[in-house]
């Protein structure tokens, strides 16, 4: 039998093109997202399905429940795609925001990767799970303040969590995309100079394609990234690394 891998935020963009990736390569799936009409319109049509508030551990639990009632096994395979953006001062950012942003982030990951690897070590068995990050949780990018607090978070819980599951065959690792065309970001994309303006921000010359960071998702889930964990690759044209010479 296939290796059973479940994604997250598959109502969204990243998740489902995770999820169309590993359906090709015959995983077994589990697909979820909070809005079912958005998650069952995904296209996978064997996947088990399954709506749920990760920032709750109650819904994870129930989540977790309904993969053993359906397969008979935990999954070996966790691509933790779902989160939120928010791009607002601190000034203006409301408690209200600032809690659904670390509620989205940094507590569905926490929750769903706690009750992922109880799995594992409950059928003592090794896995893989890849969490996402953003270019905003590694350096200072202005009007960021919440979502760096979130995805610093999700950084450190993946570096601290594959310390104490290596021993176990369990890998953990993150991506950390810079600004990616989704639904979370479609009302940036506001007119052919506002694109032009964002491409500019990265020295590659464009901004990210959800493909790119699917892509790396997979690499470092699946075998060919055996030997990697405790790692966060950015997935940024870029963008946190270098900085080219500006000519005038
Ligand atoms: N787009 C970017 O520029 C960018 C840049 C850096 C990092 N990221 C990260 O990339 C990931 C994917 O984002 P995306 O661009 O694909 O956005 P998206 O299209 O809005 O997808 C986000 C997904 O996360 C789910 N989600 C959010 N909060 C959740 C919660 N509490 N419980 C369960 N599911 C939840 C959403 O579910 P519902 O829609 O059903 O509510 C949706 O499926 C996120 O972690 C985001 O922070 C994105």
């Amino acid at each position: 039998m296939s290796e059973i891998a479940l994604i997250t935020g598959c109502s969204g963009l990243l998740g489902a093109a995770v999820a169309q990736r590993l359906a090709t390569s015959g995983y077994r799936l589990v697909l979820t997202g909070r809005n079912e009409e958005k998650l069952n319109a995904n296209p996978i049509a064997d996947a088990l399905k399954v709506s749920a508030d990760l920032a709750l551990p109650e819904a994870v639990e129930q989540l977790f429940l309904a993969i053993d009632s359906h397969y008979g096994e935990p999954p070996s395979l966790l691509a933790h795609c779902a989160g939120s953006i928010i791009i607002r001062p601190m000034h203006r950012t409301t408690q209200e925001q600032y809690r659904n942003c670390l509620q989205n982030n940094l507590d569905s990951a926490f929750f769903t990767l706690q009750k992922f690897i109880q799995g594992l070590l409950d059928h003592k068995t090794c896995g893989s799970a890849v969490l996402v990050s953003s270019i905003a949780g590694r350096i200072g990018i202005g009007n960021h303040a919440a979502i760096a607090a979130a995805k610093a978070g999700v950084e450190g819980l993946i570096r601290s969590a594959a310390a104490d599951y290596a021993g176990q065959r369990i890998r953990i690792n993150g991506i950390a995309p810079g600004l990616i065309r989704s639904a979370a970001t479609e009302g940036f994309f506001k007119g052919a100079k506002a694109e032009e303006q964002l491409a500019a921000q990265y020295s590659l010359g464009r901004y990210g394609h959800v493909d790119d960071s699917a892509n790396a998702i997979c690499w470092l889930l699946c075998n060919e990234a055996d030997w990697v964990t405790g790692q966060v690759l950015a997935v940024d044209g870029g963008f946190s690394s270098i900085r080219p010479l500006v000519k005038s």
